[in-house]
């Protein structure tokens, strides 16, 4: 919602921290990279979507999420009622990592700050981790998101539900369901409040 100057200058600052992390060399994936994908969607998102890391088509067009799990992530939205402008959607690492492997521990250590700025800046009440690697980053290291996924965390006043990335479900058609579940909760906490 627009309360006169707080969207702009929360959009502003946005787009400065977006600016200083285009410079940022503080791991080796941005030489191997075309391009830092920050992040995209409402400044002021209810909800925060935070997926692994730009893959080649991210990595080309300097936007999150718009390969094929991209695709499918938008029809998981679409479900969920959740249009994507309303959202706010990032990666835990901004950098592609070669050939989509896993980011390493130092440059997901590296690139935490980026993301925990974002999650300050944006404030979002809730936050759909997708993955293992955003639940262990924004949850806890030792999650496993088989076991983990669907349960409700509560974690410094945000409510956040770690679920399968959709990368997975491209994969492993079977994890639609148990997602659709997740998605569903998700649902009766934001459509519910947001009346
Ligand atoms: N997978 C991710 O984790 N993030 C993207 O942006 C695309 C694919």
């Amino acid at each position: 919602m627009e309360i006169g100057g707080v969207l702009v200058s929360r959009q502003r600052e946005l787009a400065d921290y977006e600016s200083l992390t285009k410079e940022c060399r503080a791991c080796p994936l941005r030489d191997g990279c075309n391009q830092v994908v920050f992040g995209e969607g409402n400044p002021e998102a209810r909800l925060m979507l935070v997926g692994e890391g730009p893959g080649a088509d991210e990595d080309r067009l300097g936007r999150p999420f718009v390969g094929a799990a991209g695709q499918l992530l938008n029809k998981i939205l679409d479900a969920g009622r959740f249009p994507r402008h309303e959202v706010y959607i990032c990666n835990v690492v901004k950098c592609r990592p070669p050939s989509n492997r896993l980011p390493l521990p130092n440059e997901v250590k590296a690139c935490l700050p980026h993301l925990e700025r974002q999650i300050e800046l944006i404030n979002p009440e809730i936050i759909i981790c997708l993955g293992a690697l955003a639940t262990q980053v924004l949850v806890d290291p030792k999650a496993r998101i088989t076991r983990d996924r669907g349960k409700w965390v509560r974690k410094e006043g945000r409510l956040i539900m770690p679920t399968f990335h959709p990368a997975a479900l491209l994969r492993d058609p079977s994890k639609k369901r148990p997602v659709w579940e997740d998605i569903q909760k998700v649902m009766a906490v934001y459509h519910e409040e947001w009346k």
